[in-house]
């Protein structure tokens, strides 16, 4: 792992804010990735004999939003809204819907954490909706820690410190709960992405637990991918 210390922590949010503002409409999360990891995480609790909601979910990091709203409706939407997910989508600035109002529909909210609540951390203000926190992902409000089923993120690259965040991250998943991340491994440390080369040794030392699930660049977006069932 390779790691950029910033001069103070002002910069680097206001760095993130104006990287983040300046490429909004993009998404790197396809519905395909989205089914994926619904499809891993139902497939590993059932071997469990875990007939228990799986529990909130969080994701960090998430600029539009794009991906809260495609694992709300890959976990818990009904069939044919999943359907039209996935039929609407298109490659345009990442991955984006034909028909945006699809996605939007049955939003949960950050206030309300009931099992089948999925929402996002996002530091540029612009994010900000119902189910978006505004905020910084190191920083996450107290009442969250331990109440998350699942953590989603494919932003680790732009941790202002990989120990602490990592160690926010794992706060706020209940024991059991499944840590989900799209890495992008080869990149090297940036002012945008202070964090680079993270490798597998580096993935498990950050977020010890058990592997379910790894593949390299296996993402839409050509992430390698990590599912790791935390003790
Ligand atoms: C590589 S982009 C990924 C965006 C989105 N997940 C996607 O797939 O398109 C990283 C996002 O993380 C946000 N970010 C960076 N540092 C953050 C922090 N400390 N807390 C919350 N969000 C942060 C950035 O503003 C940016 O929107």
């Amino acid at each position: 792992m390779e790691y950029r210390k910033f001069e103070d922590r002002a910069s680097y949010e206001a760095r993130q804010i104006a990287a983040s503002a300046s490429k909004f409409s993009y998404c790197k999360v396809s519905y395909r990735d989205a089914e994926k990891y619904a499809r891993i995480l139902a497939r590993d609790r059932a071997s469990r004999g875990d007939t228990s909601p799986i529990g909130p979910v969080l994701c960090l990091g998430v600029r539009n939003g794009r991906e809260v709203d495609l694992l709300r409706i890959a976990l818990h939407g009904p069939r044919l809204l999943q359907v039209m997910a996935n039929m609407m989508e298109r490659r345009w600035h990442g991955f984006a819907s034909r028909r945006p109002f699809i996605e939007r529909l049955n939003r949960s909210n950050c206030k309300r954490l009931d099992e089948r609540a999925c929402i996002g951390v996002e530091i540029n203000p612009l994010a900000g909706r119902p189910d978006v926190w505004v905020g910084s992902f190191d920083n996450l409000p107290t009442e969250w820690t331990g109440a998350f089923g699942a953590v989603y993120s494919n932003s680790l690259d732009h941790a202002y410190a990989p120990y602490s965040v990592a160690a926010a991250w794992r706060a706020v998943l209940r024991p059991g709960g499944y840590l989900i991340l799209g890495v992008p491994g080869e990149q090297r440390a940036a002012p945008i992405d202070p964090v680079g080369l993270l490798v597998f040794d580096d993935v498990l030392k950050l977020f010890p637990g058990e592997l379910i699930y790894f593949r390299r660049r296996g993402s839409a977006w050509r992430y390698t991918e990590y599912i790791i069932r935390m003790r």
